[in-house]
């Protein structure tokens, strides 16, 4: 038989999606992909924002179209968030039980008829392990689910339950088998990832700890990390390792405290440029990147202003622009001071616009300097990889993918540094 895997939204989905992957080939399955006619289409689903919500209804209709006789299975955050919706779906599995995909065909071709996983998340870490990552040079791994942080404006809380945390050896075995099969750099992935631990007393610290020991490990990068988690320990371990990369994604989420009380952020802007403070303390040429939500429920004008200007002050190298989406059911859906979506239009072109600037100018600081460069791929005579710092790198030539080279860099284009091999 033949099943496609089609993922849409976060690093854990695509780890999921990954492992869901291995299981059906291991099962027997045949891997084709969403222009073909399959026997089983899988929708790993996400609902962070409306724009989420259309685009996975958007491929559910599309692969019922493409076969009405194939098993449509519909996974994840959007499927948990609209059990009650009439979706033309097999299987509806929620953020439980994805692990368990293949038991759930199996029984679905055994008696056909509809199953439906939903409302269920679990207390604890719902293991999946990984021994490779197809196609690519770079493997995320899923070290923790769930958020209780209840940021008023976020859905995930709801559909992905509570803090848990994979046990810290399996995570440790996980990453030595990635790097013995050669994967050079290692991507650690949560729906809270620095609140790791809380759940089987341990801390991200002690992960960071463990993992920067592992030999072959090249590179260990943090998908994302709250500003309140990079305690002093976490910043040590940073510190003193030449594995974590020189890039950190801290979500801001917005440039003024009136904004981020709203959001019930846990920090204000002092707090966070106190903290960048201290990074920049240790690692002075770390990029910095964050998420950034406008058009907030009572956002001025004023108030978008003052996150133009301290997106500047804090130098972040790009930001990721998010307009506001109603969420039903969180605190923020049901405030007065709903911004109209032509302002929050505009305010993302705005802020988008200061990003790029912002990139422009960081990338435009390693113009002579010789970098190392991860290769990933070859397209049309150019190959292309990423700094630790996460900085896209062009060179003429065919280089082997997942091979580090030192890259003399001789301008900046577009979106890319672009550069020769320094032998
Ligand atoms: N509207 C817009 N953006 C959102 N995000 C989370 N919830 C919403 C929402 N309701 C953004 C946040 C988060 C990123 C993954 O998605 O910026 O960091
Ligand atoms: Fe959502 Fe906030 Fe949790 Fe991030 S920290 S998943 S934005 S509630």
């Amino acid at each position: 038989m033949k099943a496609c895997v089609y993922t849409l939204g976060c690093k854990v989905n695509t780890y999921e999606s990954e492992y869901i992957l291995s299981k059906l080939i291991d099962s027997g399955y045949t891997i084709g992909n969403l222009d073909e006619i399959c026997d089983v289409y899988i929708i790993n689903t996400c609902t962070i924002t409306n724009t989420a919500d259309i685009k996975s209804k958007k491929i559910i209709n599309r692969v019922r179209r493409l076969n009405p006789n194939s098993c449509v299975v519909a996974l994840g955050c959007f499927v948990e968030d609209h059990k009650d919706d009439d979706l033309d779906i097999d299987i509806y599995v929620g953020n439980k039980d994805k692990s368990k995909i293949i038991e759930l065909l199996d029984c679905y071709f055994t008696n056909k008829e509809p199953i439906r996983r939903v409302g269920l998340l679990k207390d604890k870490f719902e293991n999946m392990f990984i021994t490779d990552f197809k196609n690519r040079c770079r493997a995320f791994v899923k070290v923790q689910d769930g958020c209780e942080n209840f940021c008023s404006y976020c859905i995930i809380p709801y559909v992905r339950g509570k803090c848990r945390s994979k046990e810290l050896n399996t995570v440790v075995n996980e990453v030595k088998t990635l790097v013995s099969k050669g994967f050079n750099e290692i991507v650690l992935t949560g729906i809270h990832t620095g609140n790791y631990g809380v759940d089987i007393n341990t801390n991200f610290a002690n992960l960071l700890k463990a993992l920067i020991k592992i030999k072959g490990l090249k590179r260990l990068r943090i998908s994302s990390i709250e500003v309140t988690e990079l305690t002093n320990e976490v910043l040590d371990v940073i510190k003193d390792s030449e594995i974590i990369v020189d890039h950190l994604h801290i979500p801001l989420q917005a440039g003024s405290d009136k904004i981020l009380k709203l959001m019930n952020r846990k920090y204000d802007l002092n707090y966070f440029n106190d903290k960048l403070n201290k990074i920049r303390a240790i690692r002075p040429n770390i990029s910095i990147t964050a998420d950034i939500i406008v058009g907030f429920p009572n956002e001025t004008e004023e108030d978008f202003k003052e996150t133009l200007e301290n997106s500047k002050h804090f130098a972040f190298t790009k930001i990721h622009v998010f307009p506001y989406s109603i969420r039903k059911g969180t605190v923020a859906s049901t405030m007065t001071g709903q911004i109209e979506s032509s302002i929050k239009k505009e305010r993302a072109r705005r802020l988008l616009s200061l990003s790029k600037e912002l990139e422009k100018e960081y990338a435009n600081k390693f113009v002579g300097k010789t970098l190392e460069v991860l290769f990933e791929e070859t397209k049309d005579g150019i190959s292309i990889g990423h700094t630790s710092n996460y900085l896209k790198v062009k060179v003429k030539g065919n280089i082997n993918s997942n091979t580090f080279k030192n890259v003399k860099i001789n301008s900046y284009l577009l979106d890319s540094l672009i550069g020769e091999i320094n032998e």
